[in-house]
């Protein structure tokens, strides 16, 4: 079961919240979560990386279609998580409605009370 969370509100942040190729950390019920922004939408990610514990919303960017670490500069597919090292980094889904950015997270039933 996915629960959306607004993690953008276009009425208070405005048309363009974030900047093309920026990764901001966001922190959704104390979860935190790399927003990426390229020119083709939102990706949602776990914050850290699986190298050496880095967090993305500190300094990475998006370059190509990958997620950069800002510390060593390892690289994350933004559609897929995976790494050009061979591992892997979570993706949550993202939507773009008329009234802002979503991000959705997996919730199991009883976890909604
Ligand atoms: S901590 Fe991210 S590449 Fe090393």
């Amino acid at each position: 079961m996915i629960r959306w969370y607004r993690v953008y509100d276009f009425s208070k942040h405005g048309n363009e919240p974030q900047r093309i190729n920026s990764v901001r950390t966001i922190e959704i019920e104390g979860q935190k979560i790399s927003l990426a922004r390229t020119a083709d939408g939102y990706y949602a990610l776990d914050d850290k990386c699986p190298h050496a514990g880095a967090r993305f919303g500190m300094g990475g960017y998006c370059e190509h279609g990958m997620l950069v670490c800002p510390v060593h500069r390892y690289k994350y597919d933004l559609q897929t998580g995976k790494g050009k090292q061979g591992d892997f980094i979570n993706r949550y889904p993202t939507q773009v409605k008329s009234d802002g950015v979503y991000v959705g997270l997996t919730k199991k039933w009883w976890q909604f009370w």
